[in-house]
């Protein structure tokens, strides 16, 4: 539990070193490769915003060190008039993986919906792996997953843990099927190519993701450091524990990533809220930023 004193010392705005602090004792890896999954609202007041979070990211990383974050376009992508262009298209995962997008020295892989950014010395190889596809054996994301790179939930729950459905289509659910989607990408140049994405959607009748319960169960073996940065719960874990971890909850029940009777596992740590924008783990939820 965290004690009184800590609890009051949130209240106060966090800076850089305040979250180095915080994340070396969580235990980010230095020299590691990280991929962050986040809520800046979360957190409370951040001086400086994102780019501060970011910054503090890479500095607990180090030169050594590899961070990734989501830059997804799918709640968009299949618009009308959409074209992804790799060095404009914000990413919609919130405001921290928009700032590492813009990092001078982020690299993107390209993807409709589903691009990532990476900044150290493992970008390129990691954004360049595979060819069109989001999720299998060949896609960036499974790069991550394949070297043990840690996760990093960022006062937001496993429902955003992107890394499951690595597992989901290396286990071959049966409720996703393979697509490919052929569209057009802006170049450098202003002008457009041709963008072959592939994913694995779910099939119509899908009840609904679950994640919750396959963190909750690596929660519960001693898998997951938790720890709260600012008022943000943060959970880190492990590639290879998480792929290890979604094979026996597979084997042990084929429908294990899916809702039962529409309802996700309840966290038993920290207090998950949802609001307009999402969902969101926090230590308070009246400590959550707000403008006023
Ligand atoms: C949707 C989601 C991003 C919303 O979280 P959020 O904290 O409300 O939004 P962001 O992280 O974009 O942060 C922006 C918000 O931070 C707050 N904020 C602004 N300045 C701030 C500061 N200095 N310090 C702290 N918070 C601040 C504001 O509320 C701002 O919202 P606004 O732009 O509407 O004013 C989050 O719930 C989520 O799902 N994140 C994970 C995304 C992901 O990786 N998904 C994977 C696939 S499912």
């Amino acid at each position: 539990m965290t004690t009184e004193p800590e609890r009051r010392r949130h209240t106060q705005p966090l800076d850089r070193a305040s979250l180095v602090s915080a994340f070396c004792r969580l235990g980010l890896p230095r020299g590691g490769l990280l991929m962050v999954h986040s809520s800046l609202r979360s957190m409370g007041h951040v001086l400086g915003g994102a780019l501060t979070v970011v910054d503090a990211l890479l500095e607990t990383l180090g030169r050594a060190g590899t961070l990734v974050v989501p830059t997804f376009t799918y709640p968009i992508a299949r618009e009308r008039g959409f074209v992804f262009d790799p060095l404009r298209t914000p990413s919609l995962m919130g405001a921290i993986s928009e700032a590492a997008r813009r990092h001078p020295r982020a690299l993107r892989s390209i993807h409709l919906q589903h691009s990532i950014a990476a900044i150290g010395p493992l970008a390129e190889t990691i954004v360049n792996s595979g060819g069109e596809t989001a999720w299998d054996a060949d896609s960036p994301m499974r790069q991550i997953l394949d070297r043990d790179g840690q996760y990093l939930l960022l006062g937001v729950p496993y429902q955003n843990l992107t890394a499951v459905h690595l597992c989901e289509v290396e286990l071959e659910v049966p409720y996703r099927k393979p697509v490919r989607i052929e569209t057009r990408m802006r170049c450098a140049d202003g002008s457009l190519a041709p963008l072959v994405s592939a994913g694995c959607p779910p099939l119509p009748g899908h009840p609904g993701s679950d994640f919750n319960r396959l963190g909750q169960r690596m929660e519960g073996v001693g898998l997951v450091r938790i720890g709260e940065v600012g008022n943000a719960v943060a959970r880190l874990l492990g590639g290879h524990d998480l792929m290890h971890k979604a094979r026996e909850l597979f084997e042990a029940d084929v429908d294990g990533f899916l809702r039962q009777e529409g309802a996700v596992t309840r966290l038993s740590y920290g207090h998950t809220i949802k609001t307009h924008r999402g969902e969101h783990c926090v230590a308070d939820p009246s400590r959550m930023y707000s403008a006023s």
